[in-house]
Parts: C-alpha cells; structure tokens; sequence
C-alpha cells in the first residue's frame, strides 16, 4: 500500500506544478539541491527525475558502474603520466544542473540543432537544464587551464523506456591536449597548425570542417598523428575491459564539437554495439577557452552503463539502481579485473496492461509528443515501470478522430506484482493521462 500512497503524492505534485495540456501558470519556482529556479515555458524536469540527483551510482563502492568507472579511470592513470605523476586529472563529483551555454553554445551546437530539442532534454528553465551529456563541462575545464581530464558522472535524456534505455545514465568524458613538441618528439620541423593559421590572431580564423581528414586549421601530419593516438588508446582501453580478443571497429560519425570524428564499436553477442564518441576537438573550442593555448586535443565519451551490462552480462538497465541485496552483493569487495557474471536473483513475472485513447481534436497521432507521455507514466508508476511501447495507431474513418494504443509493461525486480496492484497502478496513470492531454480513454 505504501507505493501507492507515495504516487498518488508525486502525482498531485506533478498536475500541480506541470499543466501539461495548456498555458503554464503564472511564474512558479522549484527547489532542486537548495537551489531555487524560476520555471518558464521550457520547464519539463519532473519531480522524479530530481529524486535522481545526487545518488552518484558511480561513486557507489559495489555498482557495477563504479567498478567499470575504476578500471577506465585506473587505465589513465597508468598508462599516462607526466614526470611521474598521473597526466590526467579526474573530475567525479560536477554538479549535473549546466546552463545551456555549457551544453550546448561553449560546444558549437548550433541552436537549431535536434539534441536542444523540449522533447529530447530535461529543461529546469529556458537557461538551465540537467546536462545531456559529461562533454557539457569540457569548456570550463579548458578554461581553468586544464590539459589532460576526465568528467564522469550522471546525464539526463527523455527516451523511450526498455531494459536498455533509462533517463538517466553515465558518462566518462575526456580531452587530452599535446602541444607541438609533445605530439612530435625529435621532430621539431613539423608544426601542429598550417601556416595560413595565424596563432595571433586564431579568432578571426574561420577554421573550416570541409575536409573528411582534418580541420583546415591543422596540419595532415598533426591530425593524422592524434587520430592515431586517439584510436590506439582507446582500442587498448577495451581490451584492457574485455580482454584482448574483443573484435572492435571504427565507424564515421558527427559530432559538431570535434572533427574529424568517430564511434567504436564492439562485436558483443552477435551485434556490433556502439560503445563511444570521439574525435579531434575543434579547435574553435581551444580558442574560446584560452588563446595562448596552441595545442592539439582528442576528446571522448563513453556510457558506463553499456560497458557495464556487456561486461557483466546484466540484462535490464535498471538493476544498477537496485538496493537489493541479491544484487548489491554479486559486486561487493570485488577486486577490479575479477571476472563477474552476474547471476539473475530470480526473475518475477512481467504484467502487460494495454491503454488505448482518443486523443482531443487539437492534437494528431504525429503531434501527440511520447517523450512526455513517457514521463509522465513513469512519474506515476515510478520503477516498476519496465516497457512503455506503442502498439497501435489508428484514425476512425468517419469521425477522423485519432487514436493510440500503448503496451505498459510492468515488473517489480524484486518480488511478484498481483494484477491487482498493477491494475490499480494502471488506473492511476489513465487518471492522470486523461487529466494531462484531456484524452478519452477507450
Ligand atoms: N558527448 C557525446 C555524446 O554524449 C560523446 C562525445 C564526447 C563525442 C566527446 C565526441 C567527443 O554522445
């Protein structure tokens, strides 16, 4: 009974303060970590996704996350060091609230770019959000001097629900920067930047991406020579996780802060999974963040939790939350390169319970946004919530009404939901879908 109790109170505070369905209200403000902020029309961080701040899953001795996060971080450690002392520094504990010029303008996302999207990020305000991705602190980092570091921690991202997708994962994010005589040791006629580039005046430079292999900036020898490096440590990386028969591949990407720019894949139970994001950091950024800089850098970004699930062979994103015990204890005082597999306690039956609704004449089957219909199931059904997928669509050929039909999947991990319970739970999200978008359910 206590769940429900506790929902039928996130519930309350989530109509109140979210009118999803019309205009917000006159200015309201909420309180995350001590910290007020004014809501405007951006506003979509729910209260659930709040409790989230601050549990540092990665910082947790015996989470999966923290093991992976202890090996990748010791990796840097060893690997790179400086007269004697570890190159890289770590930074673990970055408040997760960034303006958007942190996320998104210091990076070069242009402000039509889909990744700023309502739909796609949780908005505190239209200036504040909590950061879509551990590459949101690269600037400031730079700007504080910094070479050689690593940002790990919690990102936040509206997305569909299944047992590999959770709104909240975590990320290492890295830049290692080389100056001229780094990079080209014993070599001293060879130059990072080409000659048209000129370091006094790097502002004024319009530094073009038009070429696959390099910025128009950087010499081919400078940019060929960090790929290399980029790719190398990063393959030694994985083989240090997965051991050295992993099966890697390199796949051309985009990202509008780095290029070129790369994904690495992993061959990983007959699928190639997706594991990073790379490349070589424009140099726009190094600029911005300190003109007197002149060096080359490579950045990264890695999920933990994929690592995780692969390495570990854990079946649903959400155990890495879980408190139980039957969990919690397969990753206790282990030591770091142990071999885990992890071994399911015991799995309880799922429930299924379909919601189909006629959705009111202002919005269509295409306009109707599933990222918050997403969101507001799981703020009222909270973790129980293993699958939300659409089933059906559909437009009554007289009436031209539009209808959907979503699947809820529901499953308790740790002991067996009565359809009761379910359905109760069920209930609750119709009421509060129906209050929301003011759709009538079928
Ligand atoms: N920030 C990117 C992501 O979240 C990853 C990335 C980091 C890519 C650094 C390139 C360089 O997908």
């Amino acid at each position: 009974m206590k769940l429900f109790t506790r929902q039928n109170r996130i519930l309350t505070t989530i109509l109140s303060k979210y009118n999803f369905s019309t205009a917000p209200k006159s200015v309201s403000s909420i309180q995350i970590k001590g910290q007020n902020f004014i809501c405007d029309d951006y506003t979509n961080v729910t209260p659930k996704m709040i409790s989230y701040l601050g549990r540092n899953l990665h910082l947790q001795k015996n989470n999966p996350l923290s093991i992976v996060r202890q090996r990748i971080v010791n990796y840097f450690y060893s690997s790179f060091t400086k007269r004697g002392h570890p190159a890289f520094s770590v930074y673990d504990n970055l408040s997760p609230i960034v303006t958007t010029k942190q996320n998104f303008d210091d990076l070069l996302i242009p402000t039509d770019h889909p990744s700023r999207a309502k739909s796609d990020c949780y908005y505190i305000n239209r200036g504040t959000l909590l950061r879509a991705h551990m590459t949101a602190h690269q600037s400031e980092l730079l700007r504080s001097g910094l070479d050689n570091f690593l940002m790990i921690g919690d990102v936040y991202r509206r997305d569909e629900i299944d047992s590999t997708h959770f709104p909240v994962f975590h990320q290492v994010d890295a830049v290692r920067s080389q100056r001229k005589e780094e990079l080209f040791i014993g070599k001293p006629d060879l130059e990072i930047f080409e000659p048209s580039y000129d370091q006094e005046n790097a502002h004024a430079y319009v530094n073009s991406i038009d070429d696959p292999m390099k910025q128009s900036c950087h010499t081919l020898e400078a940019a060929k020579l960090m790929e290399g490096q980029l790719k190398s440590h990063l393959i030694g990386l994985t083989k240090v996780l997965f051991g050295d028969d992993i099966k890697c591949r390199w796949v051309d990407a985009y990202f509008p802060f780095t290029h070129p720019s790369w994904e690495l894949e992993i061959y990983y139970e007959n699928n190639w999974l997706e594991v990073l994001g790379c490349g070589i950091v424009r140099n726009e950024i190094l600029v911005n963040a300190g003109p007197s800089r002149n060096t080359i850098a490579y950045a990264f970004g890695l999920g933990l939790e994929r690592l995780a699930m692969a390495l570990y062979k854990i079946p649903d994103i959400r155990l890495m939350w879980s408190t139980d015990s039957g969990f919690v204890t397969q990753f206790e005082n282990v030591d770091l390169n142990e071999d885990i597999t992890y071994k399911p306690v015991s799995s309880y039956p799922q429930c299924t319970n379909d919601m189909s609704f006629w959705l009111p004449s202002h919005l269509t089957i295409d306009t109707f946004m599933s990222n918050d219909f997403y969101d507001l199931v799981r703020d009222v059904g909270g973790d129980i919530i293993e699958q939300v997928k659409l089933k059906d669509k559909f437009v009554h050929p007289k009436s031209k009404k539009h209808s959907l039909c979503y699947s809820i999947v529901y499953r308790h991990l740790e002991r067996t939901l009565t359809q009761a319970e379910v359905n109760q739970v069920h209930k609750e999200i119709e009421k509060a879908v129906v209050d929301a978008y003011n759709v009538v359910i079928r």
